[in-house]
């Protein structure tokens, strides 16, 4: 049998300071929303470490979906869902509910069209007093940018001149004409950043 999962080697790393994270933002109860799940490697993780949460994952890369699928069959956690196809940037999210929205790694690898709307459908999506938690590198006002990350910015233009480092000042202006306040910025390991907002 041909084996659909793939493994982004940062999410060994990656996944457990998140998770980290994650337990202190996220309800304790409902449905949690991953938008650009990617492998599934994550959404696996967090579903098994999560288990009072039903995880939806998504990706709108039929690939991503097919190794998320493999990986959740793979795995059987029991409250992992099966992905669903969303582009963020789309007007319409075909999720009815969710309780929270988890978006990693996607900001910087995707036009900032797709960043403006996560934000608009996680403000549409979300109620009063849920959590939007981002995980990624930034660039920060006034702060010099790690050489590590520089180097990162550059290699994604030259891959995409749509991708990139985005301001962490920006993202948090767009989040907020959505409804969102600024909770908590994290500093995580290799120089990335988890940013919480929560719904007004
Ligand atoms: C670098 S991967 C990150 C995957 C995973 N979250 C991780 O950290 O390993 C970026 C993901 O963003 C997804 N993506 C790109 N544009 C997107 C969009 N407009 N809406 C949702 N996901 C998008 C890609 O399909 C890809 O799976």
């Amino acid at each position: 049998m041909f084996d659909l999962r793939r493994i982004a080697p940062a999410t060994a790393r990656n996944r457990d300071p998140i998770l980290d994270v994650l337990r202190d933002v996220l309800p304790g109860s409902g449905t949690v929303l991953e938008i650009a799940s990617g492998t599934g490697e994550h959404a696996v993780h967090f579903a098994r470490g999560l288990p009072h949460l039903n995880w939806q994952p998504s990706d709108p890369d039929a690939d991503a979906r097919l190794s998320i699928a493999a990986w959740r069959e793979a795995e059987a956690v029991p409250n992992l869902k099966p992905p669903l196809e969303l582009d963020a940037a789309a007007p319409d999210w075909p999720v009815e509910h969710a309780d929270a929205v988890v978006c990693i790694n996607m900001i910087h690898i995707s036009p900032w069209a797709a960043t403006l709307g996560l934000m608009v459908g996680a403000g549409r999506l979300l109620a009063s007093g849920a959590t939007l938690v981002l995980y990624g590198p930034y660039h920060r006002e006034g702060q010099a940018t790690a050489p590590s990350n520089a180097a990162f910015d550059e290699d994604l233009r030259l891959r995409n001149p749509a991708w990139g480092l985005r301001l962490l000042e920006d993202v948090v202006r767009e989040a907020d004409g959505q409804g969102f306040d600024l909770d908590r910025v994290v500093e995580m390991p290799a120089n990335n950043l988890t940013v919480v907002f929560r719904k007004r």
